[in-house]
Formats: C-alpha cells, sequence, structure tokens
C-alpha cells in the first residue's frame, strides 16, 4: 500500500517522539512491503515563531491533501501564564481538528501486564482495565460562542451540541463496542446540563439498532472516582469533548505513564493520529521523553488502514520493550534509556523479532548491539 502521511511534529518533545514514530514505521514499511511517503508541516508555537500563525494555510492544505495526520505535541509555556497572548498554539490543533472534520477522538486505555505496578492504583484495581474512549471533538465547550465583557470581568463558554454531532460518534462508539465486550457507557452530566440530556436522548434512540450492546449512563463526576476505583468496569465509553479530554488524562494513569497513551482522530475524510501527552516543554531535548504513545499511535493509523499485521507488529515490539524495560524515565528511574534508544529497539525488533530475541540477556544489562 501506498500512504501519503503529514508529519506535524510541533513543540517541545513533539519532534523527537514523532521521529520514533517514523521509525517505527519505516520498518514496517520495509517489512511488509508498503510506501509511506512523509511530508512535513509547521503546527503550533514552531509555526507562530515562524509564520505568525499557529497553522499556516500550507500546513492545512498538505493535511487536506494527505491519506493521514500524524501529529506530535503543541503548546509552549511563554503562551500558558499569558492570558491575553492574541495567538496561542493550542488554536492551530484546535482548527485542524475542526477544518478536517475531525469529530471523534479515540484513546485506548490499557493495564500493560508488565507495567502494572508502575501504577500508582493497586495492582488488583487496575488488572485487567482495557478501555477504548470516544471523544467528541469538534463540538462542545471548545468551540461554543466564547464572551469576554467590555470591562473584562464577565467570561462565558457556550457548550452546544446538535443532533447530528452527537450521532455521527455515537454510531462509531457502538459499532466498536460490538467488536470488543458490547458494553458502552455514556458520560454525561445529564442531572445538570441540557446538552447532555440530549446526548442521553440521541443515544438511547440509537441504542435500539445495536440490540447486542449493554448502554449505560454515568454522571462524569462519579465516572470520574469509578475510573479510579473500578476502572476494568468499562469497555467502550462515549462522553463530549471537554469530559473526554479530563477523563482521558485521568485513565492514563492506570497504564502507569501518559507516555503510553496513543489517540486517533477519525473524520469522515481525514484522520489523524497523535499521542495524548502534551509537549512536556521540561522534557524537550533531553532524550527523556517516552516515545511509545507516539509509536502507537502510528498503530493505530496502520489499523485505521486494515494492517491489522503491520500495526500488530507494533504492538509486539513495544510490548517487547516494556517487558524488557527498555523505557525512558518515567517507567524506568533504575536503569532508564533515551527516547531515541527506546525508538531503535522498537525499529529493530519490527524488522527482526529473532534477532532481537538473542539479545535479549544483553540488552537488559545495556550492552547489546541492538541499542
Ligand atoms: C488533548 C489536549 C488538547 C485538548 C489541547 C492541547 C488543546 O489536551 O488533545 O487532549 O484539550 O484537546
Ligand atoms: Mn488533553
Amino acid at each position: 500500500m501506498k500512504l501519503d502521511i503529514a508529519v506535524l511534529s510541533g513543540d517541545g518533545i513533539g519532534p523527537e517522539v514523532t521521529a520514533q514514530a517514523i521509525k517505527a514505521l519505516e520498518a514496517v514499511a520495509h517489512n511488509f512491503d508498503h510506501t509511506f511517503i512523509f511530508k512535513e508541516g509547521l503546527v503550533g508555537a514552531i509555526a507562530i515563531d515562524k509564520t505568525g500563525a499557529p497553522l499556516p494555510d500550507k500546513t492545512l492544505e498538505l493535511c487536506a491533501n494527505t491519506d493521514a495526520v500524524l501529529f506530535g505535541a503543541i503548546g509552549d509555556p511563554k503562551y500558558d501564564n499569558n492570558p491575553s497572548a492574541p495567538v496561542r498554539p493550542e488554536q492551530g490543533l484546535l482548527k485542524l481538528r475542526k477544518e478536517l472534520g475531525l469529530y471523534a477522538n479515540i484513546r485506548p486505555v490499557k493495564a500493560y501486564n508488565t507495567l502494572i505496578d508502575k501504577s500508582p492504583l493497586k495492582r488488583e484495581i487496575i488488572e485487567g482495565t482495557d478501555i477504548s474512549i470516544y471523544r467528541e471533538l469538534t463540538g462542545g465547550i471548545y468551540f461554543g460562542k466564547k464572551e469576554l465583557s467590555e470591562d473584562g470581568t464577565i467570561a462565558s463558554d457556550l457548550c452546544e451540541y446538535s443532533r447530528g454531532e452527537i450521532e455521527r460518534i455515537t454510531h462509531l462508539a457502538f459499532k466498536a463496542a460490538q467488536k470488543r465486550r458490547k458494553k458502552l457507557t455514556l458520560v454525561d452530566k445529564a442531572n445538570v446540563l441540557e446538552s447532555s440530556r440530549l446526548w442521553r436522548k440521541v443515544v438511547s434512540e440509537i441504542s435500539t439498532a445495536y440490540e447486542d450492546v449493554t448502554l449505560d449512563f454515568l454522571f462524569v463526576d462519579n465516572a470520574a472516582m469509578q475510573m479510579i476505583l473500578n476502572p476494568s468496569q468499562f469497555d467502550v465509553i462515549l462522553t463530549e469533548n471537554m469530559f473526554g479530554d479530563i477523563i482521558s488524562d485521568e485513565a492514563s494513569v492506570i497504564g502507569g505513564s501518559i507516555g503510553l497513551l496513543a489517540s486517533a482522530s477519525i473524520g469522515d475524510n481525514c484522520c489523524m493520529f497523535e499521542p495524548i501527552h502534551g509537549s512536556y516543554p521540561q522534557a524537550t531535548g533531553k532524550g527523556i521523553a517516552n516515545p511509545i504513545a507516539a509509536i502507537l499511535s502510528a498503530a493505530m493509523l496502520l489499523e485505521h488502514f486494515d494492517l491489522v499485521g503491520e500495526a500488530n507488529a507494533i504492538r509486539d515490539a513495544v510490548e517487547k520493550a516494556l517487558e524488557l524495560n527498555i523505557t525512558t524515565p518515567d517507567l524506568n528511574s533504575i536503569n532508564p534509556l533515551t527516547t531515541e534508544k527506546v525508538g531503535d529497539f522498537i525499529y529493530d525488533y519490527i524488522l527482526n523479532p529473532e534477532d532481537s530475541n538473542i539479545n535479549f540477556e544483553n540488552i537488559h544489562v545495556g550492552q547489546s548491539t541492538i541499542i
């Protein structure tokens, strides 16, 4: 298969982790005889510095005319503490999602056996957790009307949803549940918010077309608690934009590190794949950022194009890296490896799993030729 992939590595650790994801894709291309063509575009703070805009038209055009987008991270502390900054890097990502129509953000959360003891949560609580979060991505409070009174003392952000916006992601979430453990939980705040009541109504109606899936509802405050108390109860979680943003960061502690969580953003015509972690500016250039979320995002890209064996080749390599503790300091305080070395191991393992097997012992003590 030939795929054109736009690479928007962005700010902070974005370029370092994205480079490892590209390496993994190159190994897959080599082994499975595919052609992946990578074209870079500017986004985020670096795009503001170079062009004045967080999402230059050229980047948007590149993304609109490509098969998939591989995204790194955006954000820079120089904007975080300046509420009156006229442009912000995040606007680039939000505009990209909106313009490309990426309405469904899929965030898988899994407790890897080898990492269970790295999570701050107890083994018996997180064991067996395997959740797929379907976060609506182009509506709600993120995109509603924003107002600030003239004297700057009153501000508001409108949370608005239309039936159509709810319907399209709901179908995707039900279809995903049918292929998994057949349970869908709608997370909302229907006891308070009108928009949540519309979600409940629409999702309940649609559920009649998916009789094999059990639908239940959870208020977001309770869902936040359940995520820590009993996360293995969840299969597919469906939720609106901001609730999904918050509970997916919360869910990331189950895996032991936010550096493991990948995501896919899907629309009718475009798709984008990105780690859910941010730009982690304190780590930029230090080689300590975990590349696994970016690498697993590349696996989600492959799966999106039905390249399932290829996606699994990446996942197997990641699991092997985790099993052997070939990991960055977030997961490995004793003998951490750099972002690049972890990427190298995964690249080598995809290319040649048998050879890497032979060197397991050496890899462990950091003496393998592979790393
Ligand atoms: C995410 C991020 C973004 C969001 C930010 C960077 C705008 O936190 O992808 O989860 O809030 O959606
Ligand atoms: Mn977020």
